[in-house]
């Protein structure tokens, strides 16, 4: 199958919401405007997936994931992607929001219509995925935008994948680093995570990524206006994992 020139992009919840341990549905309405603008500035051929933020992993440590939790989570979840893509939509992206819960299950492993995410790029539009909750084989549990990247990544082929996140990049003993292999994987530090994540930090994501089987350039950096232009527009930015 051949390489396509589509771009998937993780929005970490930390780049657009506040995930200190008191913060509660706290929308960084500033960096939120930031990510839209550099995003409305080039989104052909894009997928976007945000993270939960303090919109999700707050929630799920309050209420469970009973059938009445996973519900508030849910609508959480659905609150900033609300935000999310009207932000967007301000900017004149035609966003087209996507919503887990309805959307994928993991029953015996994670699956999804990749073909509808198809159809909304080729169609002229942007499709907006987020971290949510979904039905797995023993009821409800959580999915990661992390890994909505990452299984997108293996069915869709995208040239590259950019991970914004509240960090410079990946740190090795200490410091952000240019590139990053499977051989530094000891050594990584955790930063770029909260107390509040439910889903893990940067360690977790680095573990997923390096996992994936599918090859493309990947890069995890600060979600900043110019981090993302740069990234959108094809240059380094941040660290690059080297698979
Ligand atoms: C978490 O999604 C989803 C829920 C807690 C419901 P993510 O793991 O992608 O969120 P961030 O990026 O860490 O905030």
């Amino acid at each position: 199958m051949k390489r396509s020139r589509l771009r998937i992009l993780k929005i970490g919840g930390s780049v657009i919401t506040d995930k200190d341990e008191n913060a509660f549905e706290k929308l960084r309405q500033n960096a939120l405007e930031e990510v839209c603008r550099a995003i409305s500035e080039s989104w052909e051929d894009l997928v976007v997936v945000h993270g939960a933020g303090s919109f999700g992993h707050p929630h799920v440590k309050k209420y469970g994931l009973n059938p009445l939790g996973a519900s508030k989570v849910h609508l959480a979840c659905l609150r900033l992607s609300e935000r999310f893509c009207s932000a967007l939509s301000k900017f004149g992206v035609a966003t087209l929001p996507i919503h887990p819960l309805n959307f994928y299950t993991r029953i015996s492993g994670l699956e999804c219509d990749v073909g509808y995410i198809r159809r909304a790029v080729d169609s002229g539009f942007l499709p907006v995925l987020h971290g949510d909750v979904i039905f797995g084989r023993d009821g409800i549990e959580v999915l990661s935008g992390d890994d909505i990247v990452i299984h997108l990544a293996e069915r869709l082929r995208p040239s590259s994948i950019g991970f914004a996140t509240d960090v410079d990049g990946v740190m090795v003993n200490g410091k952000v680093v240019e590139k990053l292999s499977a051989e530094d994987m000891e050594k990584i530090g955790d930063e770029g995570g909260s107390r509040v994540d439910v889903t893990g930090g940067m360690l977790k994501k680095i573990q997923k990524v390096f996992r994936m089987s599918y090859r493309c350039e990947i890069f995890v950096f600060r979600g900043n206006y110019n981090n993302l232009k740069r990234f959108l527009k094809g240059e380094k930015v941040g660290t690059e994992v080297i698979l």
